[in-house]
């Protein structure tokens, strides 16, 4: 039996424009999903999932690749789970040259599913590395991100940059441009503030959503590129340690994602929440429509003001995590 865990991240900058070849800098928290992979001896797969914002639930289903999972929960939140832990085993199993063999798999997350932290891609990175040392292989955490990066692809119907699963699988703050993903090292005291309004976006759409809107409208084509400006800006923020300067940009960046149609009243009164306690800066972390908005704040008034604000189900601090993906048992 295997257990290896994996974080989630918020978005400092740069989601949405990232699909278009911009850069994005994702950021771990040290939030993460466990997944513990036992082999069967025969082909089944028998999933248990629990604390996924959803009540935990069970599926197994058979070896057959058209047999679909019996689940009991009518969301596409779990099939699109389910489809996330299959790609993990079979990108394991390709890793390690076998097919064929079922497992047992557990997967508890401290990451609300589907709102922006990246859960998801923590799944799908914890599960390979798992999958991969119950079949006796060590993958080097880079591969583990292009592996997971090609499940992603394939659930989202190609609607996926490679910015979620680098950064889980790395740790830390990162930079991610098409495909050159590399670490960012020495960054300040980041001081995370997250708020939840117990919603999730739909990823898929809200991506074609941008996309539609960079066709049709110029001005949706240069505010892609204005967040890659804000991006580069970050980044020299970043680099010289500029944390006021950092949230300042954060702001803008929630105006441009605004525009592109993809914050919610729910993320936006957040928002707005956390800029009136003070915060250095705030904006709507992923893919938008609902989830969480990150703030920076080095006091307790952003926490306790979202704690306040109607809408908000959940606020709490997060810390930057340094470890990616992690070897547990
Ligand atoms: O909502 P999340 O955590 O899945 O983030 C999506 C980020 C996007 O830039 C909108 C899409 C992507 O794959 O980069």
């Amino acid at each position: 039996m295997t257990t290896s865990s994996a974080p989630g991240k918020v978005y400092l900058f740069g989601e949405h424009a990232v699909v278009y070849g911009e850069p994005a800098v994702p950021c771990a928290i040290a939030r993460r999903a466990r997944v513990t992979v036992e082999r069967r001896d025969d082909d089944q797969r028998r999933v248990q999932a629990r604390d996924l914002t959803l009540d935990g639930f069970t599926v197994t289903w058979g070896g057959e690749s058209d047999s679909r999972p019996d689940v009991d929960v009518p969301t596409p939140l779990v099939e699109a789970a389910m489809g996330y832990i299959d790609g993990a085993i079979e990108q394991a199993l390709d890793a390690a040259g076998e097919v064929g063999v079922g497992f047992d798999v557990t997967v508890e997350s401290d990451i609300p599913l589907g709102a922006g932290l990246g859960s998801s891609a923590a799944v799908v990175v914890a599960g390979i590395d798992a999958a991969a040392r119950e079949l006796g292989v060590g993958l080097e955490a880079e591969t583990i991100a292009d592996r997971a990066y090609r499940v992603e692809y394939d659930v989202q119907d190609g609607q996926a940059s490679r910015a979620d699963t680098f950064c889980s699988a790395m740790g830390g703050a990162v930079r991610v441009q098409g495909d050159d993903c590399r670490r960012i090292d020495d960054v300040p005291t980041l001081p995370f503030v997250v708020g939840y309004d117990g919603n999730t976006g739909d990823t898929g759409k809200l991506v074609a959503g941008v996309r539609k809107l960079k066709q049709t409208y110029g001005f949706a084509a240069d505010t892609v590129e204005s967040i890659g400006d804000i991006v580069r800006s970050g980044e020299i923020a970043l680099n010289e340690g500029d944390v006021e300067e950092i949230g300042r940009l954060m702001n803008f960046n929630h105006g441009l994602l605004s525009a592109l149609g993809v914050s919610a009243r729910s993320l936006d009164a957040m928002v707005w929440a956390a800029r009136e306690a003070n915060a250095l800066g705030a904006k709507l972390t992923g893919s938008g429509g609902g989830g969480c908005i990150v703030a920076l704040d080095r006091t307790e008034q952003t926490h306790t003001a979202l704690e306040y604000t109607p809408g908000c189900e959940n606020a709490f601090r997060a810390e930057l995590d340094t470890d990616g993906v992690r070897r547990e048992r």
